[in-house]
């Protein structure tokens, strides 16, 4: 079954083009991937993400953090790795590598969630920062993290630290409500942790978290800011430019479904003043529950599946411009 995907994999570029991919990769990607509700498809967009590119020949680590809610492993087909990210913070594990556990698929290892006596609410800074390390410091082309569901400071700062965040919400009202939530906080948290806005954070605090009328907005109270204090509006608008979070509809049954990416985009750009990057979309499919109830990966063990032909198109559009930013700074 591998062999099929790999195949299909290989058919979007030659296999020296393929190569060259791997070779350029001159340091690790980090991926988040969050959304601000339960149950909007975090863990099979990280498992599966994964597996593309483990099975594209990047060496990838996937690593759940979803603290206290832990089951990436039953989407990569893996079983409960003996040690978690609990044992190392808890200095029962020293080395942050012997976490690392191998899953079924070449390429592709899972570091476990911590058990329930670590949520991330109450991940204290120091751990915080100790988990940030081990990230930076990993062996591995990408790491993925399945951060959970919620908008702790912890799951934001995780968001954040990642090269590119990437959101999944259903197409339902109850999950963009959420999905907004969640990215209003993201940017919040990103404008008030820049120390060269500290004097104005009274200002963007007001801003983010006022309502959206016919006259006013988040963006304009932003844009206002920066009018004020040119200065300061130069730091923010480099802040903004920085922030292009990556966007998945998962569940889709109609292209009123898909639609809705757009709306999102557009709705952010107007209100927020942010891009989105619409990445691309995950059919609803019967057989993620077939493969989750199996605890079998989708992508290996279903080649019928809709949402082969959805994670290939999402894995390609997120590839180039980290190919190009690698290529950037090899030049
Ligand atoms: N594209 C899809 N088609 C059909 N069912 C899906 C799809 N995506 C997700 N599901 C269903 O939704 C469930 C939840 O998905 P998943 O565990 O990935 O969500 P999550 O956001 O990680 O949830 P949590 O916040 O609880 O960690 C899956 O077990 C599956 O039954
Ligand atoms: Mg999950």
């Amino acid at each position: 079954m591998t062999t099929i995907i790999k195949d299909r994999l290989k058919e979007f570029t030659t296999e020296s083009d393929w190569k060259s991919r791997v070779s350029a990769q001159k340091s690790k990607e980090i991926w988040s991937i969050g959304g601000g509700k339960g149950g909007v498809g975090k863990s099979l967009t990280t498992a599966n993400l994964s597996i593309c590119l483990a099975l594209m020949g990047y060496k990838v680590v996937s690593i759940d953090l979803d603290l206290g809610g832990a089951n990436l492993h039953t989407c990569l087909g893996a079983n409960i790795p003996a040690l978690t990210l609990s044992d190392f913070l808890t200095k029962k594990v020293s080395n942050f590598d012997d976490l690392i556990t191998p899953t079924p698929i070449d390429n592709l290892s899972i570091i476990s969630g911590a058990h329930d006596d670590f949520g991330m609410a109450n991940l204290k800074q120091v751990h915080k920062a100790k988990i940030l390390h081990q990230l930076y410091e990993m062996d591995a082309d990408f790491v993925l993290l399945d951060l959970g569901a919620g908008t702790t400071y912890n799951t934001l700062d995780f968001f954040l630290a990642a090269d590119k965040g990437i959101m999944t919400t259903l197409p339902e009202p109850t999950s963009i409500e959420n999905t907004y939530r969640f990215i209003k906080s993201v940017f919040h948290r990103k404008l008030s942790l820049c120390d060269q806005l500290l004097d104005v954070n009274h200002l963007i605090d007001q801003a983010m978290n006022s309502k959206i009328t016919g006259e006013s907005n988040p963006s304009k109270m932003i844009n206002e800011i920066s009018n004020k204090y040119p200065e300061l509006g130069e730091i923010i608008k480099a802040e903004i430019s920085d922030f292009i979070p990556n966007l998945i509809i998962n569940q889709t049954r109609t292209q009123a479904d898909i639609d809705i990416g757009f709306s999102m985009k557009f709705i952010c750009q107007k209100y927020f003043g942010f891009s989105l990057d619409y990445t691309g979309y995950l059919e609803h499919d019967p057989s993620v529950w077939q493969s989750v109830k199996k605890r079998k990966p989708l992508l290996t063990e279903f080649p019928n599946s809709p949402l082969i032909h959805n994670f290939e198109s999402i894995v390609h559009k997120l590839i180039p411009n980290q190919i190009e930013k690698n290529q950037e700074k090899v030049g």
